[in-house]
C-alpha cells in the first residue's frame, strides 16, 4: 500500500485505507485535529499497520490450510498406521474430499447425506480412499468441473453402502457395459488411462464387496457395498 502510493499522495492513501475498512470519518478527524506533517506521519503508520494486519490474516489462514492438508494427506495414506485398519468410512470420505478440494472448489457443490455406519474392520484404508478418489474424479470429469456431487453413506443389512452421485450427462447404454474394463476410456489422449474403475473394482473385490452403477442423464450413481463382518482378504 505504502509503496504503491509513494507516501506522497495523502488523499489516495486515505482512499485506499477507506477501502480496507478504515472509516473516512476517522481519517477526517485526523486531518482536522493534526497539522499536515503529523497527519501524514500518522496516516503512514496506520497504512503500515493495516498492511501488517492483512498479511498476518493471510498467513494465519494459509498455515491452517496447509496444516489441514498435511493432516488430510497423513489420513489419506494412513501414514501412521499399518496396512490393515478399522476404517471410519465417513471420515475416509471427508479426507478424500479434502484432498480433492482443488478440483471441487471451482464449481462443484458437495451434498452430504451420511447415515452413521459402523467401522469397517480389517480393511485397507488407503485403498478404500483410492476407490472414493476415482469415483469422485470421474464424477467431476463427467460434470465438466461444475455441478452437484452427492456423497451418501447408509447401512443395508450386513453392509455399509457408499454412494457417489453426480448430475452430469450420465453414461450411455453403449458405453456402460465397458466402463469397468481396463484401459476403456471415453476421454482424450492424456486425459484418462481407463484404469480408474478397473482399480476400483479390484479394491472392492479385495474387500469382498460389490459395486453397481445406475445412470440416467442428470443422475449417475455408483454404489459400493462393503460387508461389515468379513475380515480382510
Ligand atoms: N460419473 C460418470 N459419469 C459419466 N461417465 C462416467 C462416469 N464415471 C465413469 N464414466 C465413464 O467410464 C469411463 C471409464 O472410467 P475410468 O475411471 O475407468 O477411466 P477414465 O476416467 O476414463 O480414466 P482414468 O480414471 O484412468 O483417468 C470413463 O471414460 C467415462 O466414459
Ligand atoms: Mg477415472
Amino acid at each position: 500500500l505504502l509503496r504503491s502510493h509513494g507516501q506522497n499522495d495523502l488523499w489516495q492513501l486515505a482512499a485506499a485505507l477507506a477501502r480496507r475498512g478504515i472509516k473516512p470519518a476517522v481519517l477526517e478527524s485526523l486531518f482536522a485535529t493534526l497539522e499536515a506533517g503529523t497527519a501524514r506521519a500518522a496516516l503512514v503508520r496506520i497504512a503500515a499497520s493495516v498492511e501488517v494486519a492483512n498479511l498476518l490474516n493471510e498467513i494465519e489462514s494459509s498455515t491452517s490450510r496447509i496444516s489441514d492438508l498435511v493432516r488430510a494427506i497423513k489420513e489419506y495414506t494412513y501414514m501412521d498406521q499399518g496396512p490393515v485398519q478399522n476404517v471410519d468410512i465417513v471420515k475416509s470420505l471427508e479426507t478424500t474430499l479434502t484432498i480433492l478440494n482443488h478440483k471441487l472448489k471451482h464449481g462443484v457443490a458437495v451434498q452430504r447425506d451420511y447415515q452413521r455406519v459402523p467401522f469397517l474392520v480389517n480393511s485397507f484404508g488407503s485403498e478404500l480412499n483410492q476407490v472414493w478418489t476415482n469415483l469422485i474424479d470421474n464424477a467431476i470429469d463427467a460434470m465438466g468441473g461444475k455441478g452437484e456431487l452427492r456423497v451418501r453413506t447408509y447401512r443395508e443389512d450386513t453392509c455399509v453402502v457408499v454412494e457417489i452421485g453426480d448430475n452430469g450427462p450420465g453414461i450411455s447404454p453403449e458405453v456402460k457395459p465397458h466402463i469397468f474394463e481396463p484401459f476403456f476410456t471415453t476421454k482424450g489422449v492424456g486425459e484418462g488411462t481407463g484404469l480408474g474403475l478397473d482399480t476400483v473394482q479390484r479394491i472392492v473385490k479385495k474387500h469382498r464387496g460389490n459395486i453397481q452403477v445406475n445412470s440416467k442423464p442428470g443422475d449417475t450413481r455408483f454404489q459400493v457395498w462393503l460387508p461389515l463382518a468379513e475380515a480382510s482378504a
